[in-house]
């Protein structure tokens, strides 16, 4: 991730909007880049694309994709949709808040691990299923996601 910058985020803003895209496009590229989205950036987004605050802040909270907080270096998402909780995501979760210290949205202090919840993930045949750092992972199991918390070494 790129740090956060007032001049990039500008340009990228200005770069989807001239290409036709939408507010969540430009959304998307600065999550992209930047990790989240600096509330710095909600000015010109409402400036470029003729949307109020609210309108800006409504897309960004609407949307699970979308932080207004840097994430902590690593990110992991668990999956909470029904599928997952008939086969043991709630179980799961506690143990990964349990062994973490975090809740479902928060991140360490040490800014190492970010823990969220995340809405269908497209493995419901196979079931929990979690993100992490953007990689799927299904099927999972007590040891199989502790096996890949400590190769983050977080
Ligand atoms: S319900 Fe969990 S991946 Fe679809």
């Amino acid at each position: 991730m790129t740090r956060w910058n007032e001049t990039k985020s500008r340009a990228l803003i200005e770069e989807t909007q001239a290409r036709g895209g939408a507010l969540t496009s430009a959304l998307r590229a600065l999550t992209d880049t930047f990790g989240y989205i600096d509330p710095a950036a909600i000015p010109p987004l409402m400036q470029i694309f003729s949307r109020s605050r609210a309108e800006v802040l409504g897309v960004i909270s609407y949307y699970d994709d979308f932080r207004d907080t840097p994430p902590g270096n690593h990110v992991v998402r668990l999956c909470q949709a029904e599928s997952c909780q008939a086969v043991g995501a709630r179980e799961l979760t506690e143990l990964v808040c349990a062994a973490t210290g975090l809740k479902l949205g928060e991140t360490s202090k040490d800014g190492k691990l970010t823990l969220e919840a995340v809405y269908c993930l497209g493995l419901c045949a196979n079931g929990p299923a979690a993100q992490v750092d953007g990689k799927p992972l299904a099927e999972l199991d007590e040891n199989k996601l502790d096996a890949k918390l400590a190769a983050l070494q977080i």
